[in-house]
């Protein structure tokens, strides 16, 4: 049987409410052809674009998600988006532990398994995400910190819910303006410890049905490469899928690539 890919973009704090829904609007028209049964196709905008983006999603087939969440359904937490919140929006996914909440707003694994644990506790799909920092991987300790990542943020959580969660490998010295994108085959390597990883956490069976991302400095030049490495389940995009039109392009090529794979 033919499986499944997922790609999707996290629009970081870029695209206001009306640019997210034109957005959406132009990226579920060029993806229209694709069979949604080989494509799980999701966009993560800011909160504030959430409400007014879910019909169009919706109507698009795209999934919706946000990029963060508080664990705590309601309290004096100035600031915090609440679980009740989101699903008042119609959103299934949740970005969990983005380098970018890791690194510059001090979240650490404990604050991301108690994310984890609330996102599922409402269920929805976290999204959770883990990678390690360029000194990290000077020192030659990125499988463990991807096994610490692991095991610490998907703490107390069951093979049964292992079917709704999904991991993004994202290296943070290979994010954004002034990353360099990873490798296949180093990223393929690092994937693979995911998946050993996740067998151990919860068998092999359920432990091999979640999907693994791979995010950082995705581009139209190094994502066929990448998706075609074992262990690779599907692309975790932001600058290069900013743009519809290219991510489009983008999200054509690797499903040609994946239907002949
Ligand atoms: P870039 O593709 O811009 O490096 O960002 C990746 C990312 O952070 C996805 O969450």
């Amino acid at each position: 049987m033919q499986k499944k890919l997922y790609i999707g973009t996290n629009t970081k704090m870029y695209k206001t409410i009306r640019q997210t829904v034109a957005f959406l609007d132009e990226l579920g028209s060029l993806t229209r052809d694709i069979d949604r049964n080989l494509l799980e196709l999701f966009v993560i905008p800011s909160y504030t674009a959430l409400d007014a983006a879910a019909r169009t999603a919706q109507a698009q087939a795209i999934t919706l998600g946000a990029q963060n969440m508080s664990w705590e359904d309601e309290g004096q937490f100035t600031g915090e988006v609440s679980p009740l919140m989101l699903e008042e929006t119609g959103v299934r996914l949740v970005c969990i532990g983005h380098s970018e909440r890791r690194h510059i707003f001090g979240e650490d694994d404990e604050v991301e398994n108690k994310k984890v644990l609330a996102a599922l506790r409402h269920h929805f799909t976290p999204l959770l995400c883990v990678g390690e920092t360029a000194s990290q991987k000077e020192l030659g300790i990125q499988n463990e910190v991807l096994r610490s990542q692991l095991k610490v943020g998907l703490h107390d959580t069951s093979p049964e819910q292992a079917r709704h969660i999904w991991i993004a490998y994202e290296p943070v010295w290979a994010i954004g303006v002034g990353g360099t994108p990873a490798g296949v085959m180093y990223a393929s390597r690092m994937h693979t410890v995911i998946r050993q990883t996740l067998r151990e956490i919860y068998g092999g069976e359920a432990g091999d049905r979640i999907p693994i991302l791979y995010g950082g400095s995705v581009n139209n030049m190094n994502a066929r490469e990448l998706i075609q490495a074992p262990d690779i389940d599907g692309l975790f995009i932001g600058r290069s899928a900013w743009d519809a039109d290219n991510f489009s392009r983008i999200i054509h090529d690797l499903v040609d690539i994946c239907l002949i794979k």
